[in-house]
């Protein structure tokens, strides 16, 4: 029997690798999708790529006026589970709207539980970040680690994870995995779909894209005197493909223990790239100049964060496979491709 997903915020950068992962797995998908920083077109996109068909709900999750409409469609959509990775992701703006990214983070999280208790579908993976785990862990990172995070943002994720493992404390029929992502970047192989962030892009390889299409001057590089290994911050790529990968596992792994009410699980390669080493990759993977020049640091980051990747091998049997050379290629065609992203 075919399995139903319902994916939230399916049309995103994340969730339309997720939905096109799900799709080729012949997964039948619900999305849920209010577009505030997605589009249709990516609907489109991700259906031509899967040669599948998706069943849309155009909603925002966290206003109370169309809970009652979003849990009617979930239950008539009759699902096993959900992905739910819809909600407010820019740290800057939490730190300058705590109460907007409360609000909408948890309130999504809450309106999904509630639509899929409704429909006797209590199998979920949750979009958490390895921002959770704050500045103080020595990496490699795992997930035993201590929690504390540094802003209202990881802040949601935090929170939204200590719900939903009270949640499953609470009723044992819970499936619940809290995915902690380490830093996706890059875009699906056909270059059809990829990141298409609002505005100037806060993360490094869209910055770094975006120079070497020529639409900006230069990167800033937050940092040049950092204790790492040439002075720049680093980080653990993970090709957003892989990460997709990641989400059909561990939905299939809930699907098939009996055991654990919620697993935390990080999905990262296991191995840090700095800033520098992301730029000369870039450069040889585009054969575009990337201008840059070293710049404060920016406040919040951590010199070093990367992943004990050896969890989600063990429960899931999944590993990050991409190199960075396959993340700085796939993103590079796929800028080339839509220098104006989805031109939404
Ligand atoms: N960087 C630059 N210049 C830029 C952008 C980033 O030098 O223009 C550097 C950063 O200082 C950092 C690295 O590139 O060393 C990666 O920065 P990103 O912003 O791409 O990623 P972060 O690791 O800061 O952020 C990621 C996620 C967030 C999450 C955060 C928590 O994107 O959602 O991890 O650590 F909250």
């Amino acid at each position: 029997m075919t399995d139903r997903i319902v994916v939230t915020g399916g049309a995103g950068y994340i969730g339309s690798h997720v939905s096109v992962s799900l799709l080729e797995a012949g997964k039948a998908l619900l999305v849920i999708d209010d577009f505030s920083n997605s589009c249709p077109e990516a609907l489109r996109r991700i259906e031509e790529i899967a040669n599948a068909k998706i069943e849309f709900l155009k909603a925002d999750l966290a206003n109370p006026a169309l809970a009652e409409k979003i849990t009617e469609t979930v239950r008539r959509f009759r699902p096993s589970g959900a992905v739910h990775l819809a909600g407010l992701k820019a740290v800057g703006e939490s730190v300058e709207e705590p109460a907007r990214y409360y609000r909408v983070n948890l309130n999504s999280a809450l309106t999904l539980v509630a639509a899929l208790e409704a429909a006797g579908a209590k199998r979920l993976v949750f979009s958490s970040s390895a921002t959770v785990y704050g500045d103080r862990s020595q990496s490699p990172v795992s997930e035993s680690a201590a929690l504390g995070p540094t802003n209202p943002y990881g802040r949601t994720k935090f929170f939204i994870e200590e719900m939903l493992r009270d949640i499953a404390r609470a009723d044992p029929e819970w499936k619940i995995a809290n995915l902690r992502y380490f830093n996706p970047v890059g875009a699906h192989a056909s270059g059809r779909i990829g990141e298409d962030p609002n505005g100037v892009p806060n993360n490094l390889f869209p910055f770094i894209a975006q120079v070497a299409v020529g639409r900006r001057d230069k990167l800033k590089v937050f940092g040049g005197d950092y204790p790492t290994r040439d002075g720049t911050g680093v980080r653990d790529y993970i090709h957003v493909s892989d990460l997709a990968r990641g989400h059909l596992a561990a939905l299939d792994y809930l699907a098939r223990e009996k055991s654990p009410g919620v697993i935390d699980v990080n999905l990262g390669t296991g191995r840090g790239y700095s800033v520098l080493e992301a730029v000369a990759a870039f450069k040889r993977a585009s054969n575009r100049d990337i201008p840059y020049e070293i710049a404060p640091r920016r406040d919040g980051d951590v010199a070093e964060i990367y992943a004990d990747a050896a969890l989600a091998e063990r429960l899931f049997g999944w590993k990050a496979e991409k190199s960075i050379e396959e993340m700085c290629a796939d993103t590079w065609r796929w800028q080339s491709a839509n220098p104006d992203g989805y031109g939404r």
